[in-house]
């Protein structure tokens, strides 16, 4: 088989695991109250368009965000790699992280997080709605249905190659950089915590 051919078999078998795999139902009732960083915000754009106006999504890949613009136009969209913010200490009220955790390394993951620990006030949290992964081959895949405050419905799938990502996992990251975290909820695919300055 050519690597072609493997790429696209590759591709359909994603595509179909997808396809049968159990959808998450994940309602989002409200995103933190002030100015937002939303980390990794393109794709669906998804706290772009709750939160609007107030919140500045950055992105490190400018197709990401052209897909995600469209959807939440007032938003502020920025290309920049999150580990890495040009933004003064204390800039943003909060932070937000949907789905993009899972897409970094753990290396990467622990500079994104010093950088949001610095870029929003002393008050600030940063939630986090991301998947729990213990998969030691293969791909990842999650299904989810996200239902907006104002009830818009969102279906889409993420996927990244296998990775050890569990909730504790990432509490223990976060509590190293200085922030105290409270599990909000926790499901076999799916978190969302809050973690506060
Ligand atoms: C699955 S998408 C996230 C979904 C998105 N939050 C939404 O609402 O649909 C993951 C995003 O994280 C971004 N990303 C990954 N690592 C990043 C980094 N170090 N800095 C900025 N963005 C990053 C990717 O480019 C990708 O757009």
């Amino acid at each position: 088989m050519s690597v072609k051919q493997s790429k696209f078999l590759r591709t359909i078998v994603f595509l179909f695991q997808l396809v049968i795999k159990r959808i998450q139902k994940i309602v989002i009732d409200a995103v933190p109250e002030g100015t937002i960083l939303d980390i990794g915000g393109g794709g669906e754009g998804i706290i772009a368009q709750i939160g609007r106006e107030r919140v500045t999504a950055v992105d490190k890949f400018q197709s990401e965000i052209d897909g995600a613009k469209q959807k939440a136009p007032e938003a502020n969209w920025i290309l920049a790699d999150a580990q890495n913010l040009d933004f003064s200490d204390g800039h943003f009220d909060s932070a937000t992280s949907f789905f993009s955790i899972m897409y970094m390394s753990n290396k990467v993951k622990k500079e994104v997080f010093k950088e949001i620990y610095r870029v929003i006030s002393d008050e600030g949290e940063f939630w986090i709605w991301d998947a729990s992964i213990s998969k030691e081959k293969g791909v990842f895949l999650v299904k989810i249905k996200v239902i907006l405050p104002d009830q818009t419905v969102v279906r889409t799938g993420y996927g990244v190659s296998s990775k050890i990502q569990t909730v504790n996992s990432i509490k223990e990251m976060l509590e190293e950089v200085g922030f105290n975290v409270e599990i909000i909820e926790s499901n076999k695919q799916w978190y969302f915590m809050k973690a506060k300055k």
